[in-house]
Order: structure tokens, then sequence, then C-alpha cells
């Protein structure tokens, strides 16, 4: 029965054949319109890769297939920009409760494309480490599972996803990162997860309020649990790179309670304990203390840029040599705790470039320190509300 599971439709190729490589499933998932579908092949995929049916995360031998700069989306569902999307209410009617599930559902659409994108983005021309590629993986599964109970939910209330139109905004702010992977996760996989994190509460509130306790019970159970987690993959591979990039061992302190596992990749993050024994007594970088750490950070993550990769005639990097490079000189210690600061200082810096306007308070403090978003990440990156004659302003 498995063996009918593979079918993947493939718009250019009509290829029946499953795709080789977790970047493959990716990208035949970004090509694939149909939001069940699309769900369904994610779900497929992160279960196949994350039970090792999948043997690699992408082909180091050849270059990487480019996503494309916006995923196939069913013609069913109509998108308006946001300034002439209806008003969804705040749940006080059951036309309005529909308008809110409607546009949850098509959040956790668009949500199981960013997962794939960043992992087909990102993945192969970063040489990310395995673990990086099982997080996105599990996050775009969650995903899938997200838009698939929301949607089977819309259709037990008599509608279905595809019936209202949707915001077309959702994309536009994935494709001003579509360069930077450290600018990527930094808006997306922590910004705008943790974003979600802080009105999930009042959305379940308010589901409550009207009476739809099993939505209510559907977002509190099953999503926002799993959100946290996204947030935190977000965290954890922001960290990554900025410890990447000066040099530091990524995997022992970045990735808590994964243990790395080598691919057999080219300089692939997950360093082989010869490499880090070799590497031990070599001095650490120093922390850069001066106001310019966390523009160095920045630009040394962004020279790693896929645009810039130029392979070379045995298919291994650049990118590949000064990885390998940064391993080999990294050493295991408690350093990676001094670097915590210059990390939040490049998060600050990357989130005022890439991220229009100042961060919404409330903030979720407990379920962002949950997902280990601290506040020193985030605060400093919101405008303090002032009150003027009784009114609020941002
Ligand atoms: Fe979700
Ligand atoms: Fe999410």
């Amino acid at each position: 029965m498995e063996a009918m599971d593979f079918t993947v439709a493939s718009a250019d190729t009509g290829c029946q054949e499953p795709p080789n490589t977790l970047v493959d499933w990716a990208l035949e998932i970004l090509s694939t319109a149909d939001p069940d579908e699309k769900a369904r092949l994610g779900d497929l995929a992160a279960s196949r890769w994350l039970r090792g049916d999948i043997p690699l995360p992408y082909d180091p031998s050849r270059p990487a297939r480019p996503p494309p700069d916006r995923p196939a989306r069913s013609a069913e569902v109509r998108l308006l920009p946001p300034s002439r999307m209806p008003k969804l209410g705040k749940g006080g009617s059951a036309q309005s409760r529909l308008a809110m599930l409607h546009s949850l559902a098509h959040t956790e659409s668009w949500a199981v494309d960013l997962s794939w994108d960043i992992v087909a983005r990102f993945g192969a021309a970063m040489r990310m480490p395995r673990d990086f590629f099982d997080d996105f993986a599990r996050v775009a599964q969650d995903e899938g599972r997200h838009y698939t109970v929301l949607s089977a939910r819309l259709r037990e209330l008599g509608s279905h996803y595809g019936a209202l139109p949707a915001h077309d905004g959702l994309w536009d702010s994935a494709m001003r990162t579509s360069h930077s992977l450290l600018a990527r996760l930094a808006v997306e996989h922590c910004v705008h997860e943790a974003r979600g994190l802080d009105v999930l509460p009042t959305t379940i509130s308010r589901f409550r309020a009207g009476g739809d306790e099993q939505t209510a019970r559907l977002l509190e159970d099953i999503i926002y649990p799993e959100e946290v987690t996204h947030c935190s993959a977000g965290v954890r591979w922001f960290r990554y790179l900025c410890l990447r990039s000066h040099g530091n061992h990524p995997t022992s302190c970045s990735v808590p309670g994964l243990e790395p596992r080598s691919s057999g990749l080219p300089g692939d993050g997950t360093a082989d304990g010869k490499t880090a024994r070799e590497a031990e007594g070599e001095p650490t970088p120093k922390l850069a203390k001066d106001v310019r750490g966390d523009d160095k950070m920045v630009q040394q993550v962004e020279d790693e840029l896929p645009s810039r990769i130029a392979q070379d005639a045995n298919g291994r990097s650049k990118v590949t040599e000064h990885v390998e490079d940064g391993l080999a000189k990294c050493k295991l210690d408690d350093s990676i705790e001094k670097y915590e600061e210059l990390v939040i200082r490049t998060f600050h810096r990357v989130v005022r470039e890439y991220f229009r306007g100042p961060l919404k308070p409330p903030f979720n403090t407990e379920a962002r320190k949950a997902a280990g978003f601290e506040p020193a990440w985030y605060e400093p990156l919101a405008v303090k509300e002032a009150c003027i004659e009784g009114e609020t302003i941002e």
C-alpha cells in the first residue's frame, strides 16, 4: 500500500518516482498546489525522513534546484491584498468564528510552505547539519497536521478552505528574507512564530466564549504546544548560525538533547569526534566586545549566502571549506555562554533590518520562555505603549 503513497504529481516531468532526498521532497511539496495534498505529502516526507527512509538531506554532488519564488497554491482559494480582506471580527458571531477558523487554516497551509521552503532554499546551500533537517521536517509535519485538523473542522461546520478569501500578504514577508537564512530564521521562525504564541490564547478564548469548545480544544491541545517547539527551532538555528560563523562548535551546545549524527556529507556541521578532539586546546575566537561585533557576525553569516556559493570541480563549495575550517578551530568548552550577548545583539540588528515596525506587546512571556526565547531577545525591539489623554498609541 505504501508504494501508492509515493505518488508525486510532478507538473513538469510527470515523474511518479519518489524524490531521492529530503530537499527533492521539499521541492515537490512546494510545487503542489492542492493544500490537502501538500499537507499529505509533507507528512509522508517528514515521516520517512525521521524514520531514516530517506538517506540523504540533499545530494552534494549536484547543484540544488532553487525553490519557486512563490509556492504553488490552489486557484480555488481567492487571495486578496491585506487591505481588501474583510474584518474577521472578534468571534462574537458564528460568521466571525468561521472567518477566524478559515484564516487560521490559511496561515497553517502557508506555514507548511514556509517550513519546506527553508529546507529547500537553505538546507543544501548553507550545508546545514542533519539536525536542521530533522527540526524543520518536524515543524512542517506539525503545520500540515494543523492545516488538516482546521480544514476538517471547517467542513464539520458546513464550510471549507477556499470558501472565503484569504490574505495574500503572507508570503511577501518570506520573500524579503529569501536571500538570508539568518534573516529568515529571525523574522519568520522567531518573530512570527512567537507572535502566534502571543495571540493564540485570546483566539482560543474567543472560540470558547462563542460556544465552539471543539475548535478551542483543537487550538489549545494540539496546535498551541506544537507552536512553542517551532519558535524554539527558530531560536536554536539562529544561534547555531551565529556560533558557526565564529568558528565555535555548532552542535554541542546549540542543539540540546539532540545527538549529532554524522551524515557523511561534507561540512554538514556534524563534526566527527576526531576533528573535535584535534581541535581541543586550540584558542577559541575572542568575543568581539566592540560595537561592530554584531555587524561582523551578520556579515560572516551572510557571506555564506547561496548566491555567493561557488561550487568547485568536486562539487564541494567554498562554504563547505569555510565551515570545515571553522569546525577545525572549534573548542568544546563552555565558551558558547560568552557568545550569547553577541548572538542576541545580532538578532536585534537583523530584526530591525528585515522586520517592518516594532514588535507588538503584550508578549506571551511564559510560552516564549518555554521556547527558549527570552525577553532579552525581543523586549528591546518593542516600542512601549504610551497613553495620551486616554488613547493608546504605539
Ligand atoms: Fe501551526
Ligand atoms: Fe508554527
